[in-house]
């Protein structure tokens, strides 16, 4: 095996994502003031942390909603009629990917695979998946969220 083939990431990325991760998980999204702290810490640009922050679609920069929708915006999903998921998810909550509604019941996010492929179109709700959606369904599982 030629060694000086294998590509290792530094080790402050490595970090940079786990204390994301970790800060997320506190938070429910990683605060200016945190990425400014692990910039210091890591002795990284602060830039560098926020590309990293906002790439993810499982890290927010902005605090979220109780929550929080994903809906896969890939192309096999968009082959299955994803665009009817979301536009159904808009009517019902009046609401934008990227937005929270203002009682803060719900986040609204669009995002890479789910690894829900095969059971499009589909989303999740939090750590729920919801698949081979119809309007209707869309309906009754948002109504099941407080
Ligand atoms: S490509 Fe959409 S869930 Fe996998």
């Amino acid at each position: 095996m030629n060694r000086e083939a294998i590509t290792v990431p530094p080790r402050g990325r490595e970090e940079l994502l786990v204390r994301l991760k970790e800060t997320q998980a506190k938070f429910g999204y990683v605060p200016e003031e945190t990425m400014a702290e692990l910039a210091e810490y890591l002795d990284m640009p602060i830039n560098e942390v926020y590309g990293v922050a906002s790439f993810y679609s499982f890290l927010s920069t902005r605090p979220l909603g109780r929550n929080v929708i994903r809906i896969c915006k890939s192309l096999p999903c968009y082959l299955k009629n994803c665009q009817m998921i979301i536009e159904t998810v808009e009517r019902e909550l009046g609401i934008k990917p990227g937005e929270t509604t203002a009682d803060g019941r719900f986040s609204f996010r669009l995002t890479n695979c789910i690894g829900l492929c095969d059971r499009a179109p589909a989303m999740m709700v939090n750590g729920d998946a919801h698949v081979d959606l119809t309007p209707e369904k869309i309906a009754k599982i948002l109504q099941s969220y407080k």
